[in-house]
């Protein structure tokens, strides 16, 4: 197969909500209808339970099924569908963030209850950062939920984007009845079942169609005709290309638990998703049609064998066709390597591949020499841009229990940082290290493994940082006054790029005053300014 066929084939994207909206669920229900799993409970839950916050045994765990669950392929209507799983703990967020580099849309499921929550809009954020096509799946439908047209103005609102739905719900809670999908011109009827698989679907030829009343009855349709002429008439027609270019999100409903509203989520899914997209690199952007092979390193995951240290990282191919036992370049490291197991994930299956294409993720065995965002190429070399570091939320320093160990220690947390579990600043005189996280539980991860795997004891520090904030400007000498008068709130990142740690809103904001030709910047990949 050509290679332009095996790409318009694929469709790689990953499914993002606030915890408990229905992930896993809808995961599971879509891995059902691919075939890929025969039974509804064999996806586990990629959570860390509310109650065992603070259970490194649970961390372990959980580090075990995601690997498991990181990628689930599987095949549905001649096209080759890679789910990119991304963990539902808010401490793990970065990681979630990196994975969102490494699809081409994704699919973000609301629960029709609790409408907007913190973690929807953070994830959002970075959608709208790389202008990622987004579908919102509303779900729950089966349950009392907020009035569809209150919960499309907060999706607006609180989301900044636009909206069109693309279904229209009959009744909620104990009076839903299902949806009129308004992009296909069907009825599909709702019955509260968890596992058959297909759905009542009846064709209408309009919404005077004489089956409609004598199926959901007069009061349902008069409401029905009702809220449809005012979708029509608040929100713009639907269109794909406003969709692929992230400024509209298409809406569904339905009841993911029970089937329902999948079908036709999936299917739109497949209609209207964008197929492998190419990326940014250091020479212009890079085509999947282009014939030399590229790809890039969003995910690491450490630890599967403690006594070896082995890894698997997770390549996401941009460009070009992947084979087995083939030399690359391996960019940051200049230097050759080849893959003589690299796997795909088949749901729950890991197998050699011996090839693969644009889109698709494939495991490699690693052991230390690739860093996230790491490129491999063949031919010309090139470095995929844009895995970019966000802000930490909280701060720590280092210190060093054991000084006799201080090079284990170097060592471990230079991997550890280097894997994305945390992001090290590293500040002068003196070297100290400023660990920087999302979430207190990488605190504990790091750690456990620092005296794990590297023999290696250490104490964290709370640094009250507010923000850590990468800078540009075109005025250098301003920027040179601005890191000598702050030195001591002056650190390196990974790459050596000055980072100011500011303490508080009020200090950034004078910082701004004072040095106004310095832009700072939340990420380190300078889109999104304060
Ligand atoms: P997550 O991965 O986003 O965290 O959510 P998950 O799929 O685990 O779903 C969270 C809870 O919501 C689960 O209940 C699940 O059964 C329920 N759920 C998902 N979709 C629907 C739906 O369409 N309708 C209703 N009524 N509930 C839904 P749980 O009690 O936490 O877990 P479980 O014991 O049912 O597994």
């Amino acid at each position: 197969m050509k290679l332009t066929e095996e790409i318009e084939k694929r469709r790689t994207f990953a499914i993002i909500s606030h915890p408990d909206a229905g992930k896993t669920t809808l995961t599971e229900k879509l891995l059902l209808f691919g075939g890929a799993i025969q039974t509804a409970g064999a996806v586990k839950s990629n959570k860390i339970k509310k109650t065992a916050t603070s259970d490194f045994m649970e961390i372990e765990k959980q580090r075990g099924i995601s690997v498991a669950t990181s990628v689930m392929a599987f095949k549905y209507g001649g096209k080759q569908i890679n789910i990119l799983d991304t963990p539902g703990h808010k401490d793990f967020a970065e990681d979630t963030y990196r994975t969102l580099t490494a699809v081409d849309s994704v699919i973000l499921i609301i629960d029709c209850a609790n409408g907007v929550e913190a973690q929807t809009e953070r994830l959002m954020e970075v959608c709208r950062m790389r202008k990622t096509p987004v579908i919102i799946f509303i779900n729950k439908m089966d349950r009392e939920g907020r009035d569809s047209f209150d919960l499309l103005d907060e999706l607006e609102e609180m989301l900044k984007i636009s909206v069109r739905p693309l279904s229209w719900p009959i009744g909620i809670g104990h009076t839903f009845q299902g949806v009129y999908n308004i992009y296909n011109k069907e009825l599909n009827l709702f019955s509260a079942n968890k596992t058959k698989i297909a759905e009542d679907v009846v064709k209408i030829e309009n919404l005077e169609d004489p089956q409609l009343e004598q199926i959901i009855g007069e009061d349902a349709t008069s409401e029905l005709k009702e809220e449809l002429e005012l979708v029509e008439g608040v929100y713009d027609e639907f269109s794909k290309e406003d969709y692929l270019n992230g400024d509209v999100a298409p809406v569904f409903f339905g009841s993911a638990i029970n089937n329902f509203g999948v079908k036709e989520l999936l299917e739109t899914f497949l209609d209207i998703s964008p197929s492998p997209i190419g990326r940014e690199t250091s020479v212009g952007f890079v085509e999947p049609e282009n014939s030399d092979f590229s790809g890039f390193i969003f995910k690491i995951h450490a630890n599967l064998d403690p006594n070896h240290r082995d890894r698997i990282a997770f390549l996401r191919i941009v460009s070009g066709k992947f084979e087995r036992n083939t030399f690359y370049n391996h960019v940051r490291m200049d230097k050759k390597l080849k893959f003589p197991n690299p796997t795909s994930f088949m749901a729950q299956d890991k197998s050699v591949i011996d090839e693969a294409y644009p889109g698709d993720v494939v495991g490699l065995y690693d052991t230390g020499n690739f860093k996230i965002g790491d490129t491999l190429t063949e031919g010309t070399t090139v470095s995929v841009k844009g895995i970019p570091s966000f802000t930490p939320e909280i701060f720590m320093e280092l210190e060093n229990k054991e000084p006799m160990k201080s090079k284990q220690l170097d060592k471990g947390i230079q991997q550890l940082t280097d894997e994305g579990v945390a992001q090290l600043f590293v500040q002068q005189p003196g070297n100290r290290k400023i660990v920087g996280t999302v979430g207190q539980l990488q605190f504990e991860v790091i750690k456990y493994r620092l005296e794990h795997e590297y023999g290696a004891k250490c104490d964290f520090v709370p640094r009250r940082y507010h923000k850590a904030c990468w800078m540009t400007t075109d005025n250098q000498d301003q920027l040179d006054q601005f890191i000598k008068a702050k030195s001591t709130y002056i650190a390196k990142d990974k790459d050596d790029n000055y980072v100011f740690l500011a303490e508080t809103p009020f200090l950034l904001q004078m910082a701004q005053q004072d040095y106004p030709d310095i832009t700072f910047h939340f990420t380190s990949d300078f889109k999104v300014t304060q």
